[in-house]
């Protein structure tokens, strides 16, 4: 674990204390194994808060942070797993609680077996406590319990929290801006994660499956340090690229046939999230081509609005005008732009969002809208631009249109005087990419 994560994490938890209520006390839960058959499990992966705020990379911890002296010395506690021979010999090492304060500069570290009766005792006397209810279901039940302990306690020996707030509110807007040191591993996944779809698109021919390209792609990511995507990576070609969420990965490609892939490496816990979509074969058809530009010409044109004050409600509108007003030329829709705009004709082939937070979660915590009103950008916030178009085998269009799906997404961070793009350097137009293929 580098030690700049560790004094990263070290800050936030101090930030943290800092905007809770005096005599407050936070508790955040680790992720815990996931079973995935007998005796197997999924790949672990932490828990973004808790990672955020310790870097603590086992399962099935608690963290304790308080601002008050109620517990003499101790502002930051963990509780973890235990030293065992035995466990790790099956399930791998463990920090154990000697090294876990020193190493991940925490003031104590407890077994995990201790939760219950630690939190009764570290909790007592705080006047608030902040907790994630929903988050995480074993946490709910195991801090009603606690509660239940300080209340239910003979003669007020013990005092329980008067106040619950939901930590959210706090961790998650803090999480949306990113620091130097998160911005420097944020461009590296996106590097990494652009050059794997330039290995991709060079792979790429008629008769290979979408799962070699699929492959690939995970390699590059491994071999350039990324263990693991950030999110299941989407490779659709032909008529799959219309199912948003497509996984399968399963078809062969197909002549003349798009492909799109959507896949982003995740890095020391920080997701990329690109998409491209290029021809099977190297070369666009006439259709793919007028379809393919005007995704393209959205986003281009929605990136002007990616700047400070700025909204993505002002981006996605200027990209849906964009959308429509080339829907409408192509023969795909029919009337007035103003009409279609306002009807959402639109979203037969546009159905998602422009884009969304991009961090420790590919779709990223914080909130898109403030008292109501659409959030501004601000520099420091990161987030994908991601128009795309999808005309499905089973749309009631000329049939020269279907099958084909589109997206195009990039990773931007919000400056002081506009916005960054992270992921430039994979080929987008439509002579890039047939440049790229043809070598
Ligand atoms: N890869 C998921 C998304 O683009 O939102
Ligand atoms: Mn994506
Ligand atoms: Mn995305």
């Amino acid at each position: 674990m580098s030690s700049e994560l560790i004094k990263e994490c070290a800050k936030r938890r101090q930030i943290l204390r800092d905007k809770m209520l005096p005599n407050s006390i936070a508790i955040v839960p680790a992720a815990n194994l996931v079973t995935r058959s007998n005796d197997t499990e999924f790949p672990f992966r932490q828990d973004s808060d808790f990672h955020y705020l310790s870097g603590f990379p086992e399962p099935d911890g608690y963290l304790v942070i308080s601002n008050s002296s109620l517990m003499g010395d101790v502002f930051s506690a963990l509780f973890c797993l235990p030293k065992d021979e035995l466990a790790e010999i099956w399930q791998g090492r463990r920090i154990g609680v000697d090294a876990a304060p020193a190493d991940y500069e925490v003031d104590i570290a407890h077994p995990i077996d201790d939760i219950e009766v630690g939190l009764v005792s570290y909790i007592n006397g705080h006047e608030n406590l902040y907790f994630a209810r929903g988050h995480h279901g074993p946490s709910d039940v195991l801090i009603d319990e606690v509660l239940s302990k300080l209340r239910n306690a003979p003669k007020q020996s013990q005092i329980a929290p008067n106040c619950e707030f939901d930590i959210r509110t706090l961790l998650h807007e803090m999480r949306l801006f990113k620091s130097d040191f998160e911005l420097s591993i944020m461009a590296q996944a996106a590097d990494i994660s652009a050059d794997a779809h330039i290995a991709a698109m060079q792979l790429s021919e008629v008769g290979k499956n979408e799962f070699h390209l699929e492959a690939t792609i995970h390699h590059h990511f491994a071999m350039h340090g990324a263990k693991s995507p950030a999110y299941s990576t989407i490779v659709g070609s032909g008529d799959n690229a219309c199912i948003l969420h497509y996984t399968e990965n399963n078809c062969e490609l197909e002549d003349n046939k798009l492909v799109l892939i959507d896949a982003g490496a995740e890095l020391q816990g920080y997701a990329a999230d690109i998409t491209r979509t290029f021809p099977v074969n190297g070369h666009f058809t006439e259709p793919q081509k007028a379809l393919y530009q005007l995704v393209l010409d959205a986003q281009l044109a929605s990136f002007e609005l990616f700047k400070p004050g700025s909204t993505f409600k002002a981006a996605s509108d200027k990209a849906i005008e964009v959308l429509t007003t080339g829907l409408l030329d192509l023969g795909l829709l029919s009337g007035e732009l103003q009409d279609n705009i306002e009807q959402q004709h639109y979203r037969q082939f546009f159905m998602h969002g422009l884009g969304h937070w991009l961090g420790l979660d590919v779709h990223d915590v914080g909130n898109y809208k403030i008292d109501g009103a659409d959030r501004e950008f601000a520099p420091g916030m990161v987030l994908t631009v991601e128009p795309g178009l999808y005309v499905s085998a089973s749309a009631e269009v000329d049939p020269k249109w279907k099958g084909i799906g589109i997206r195009i997404e990039d990773n931007i961070v919000i400056t002081d005087d506009g916005h960054k793009v992270l992921t430039g350097k994979v080929p987008k137009t439509i002579a890039e990419i047939e440049n790229l293929m043809a070598k």
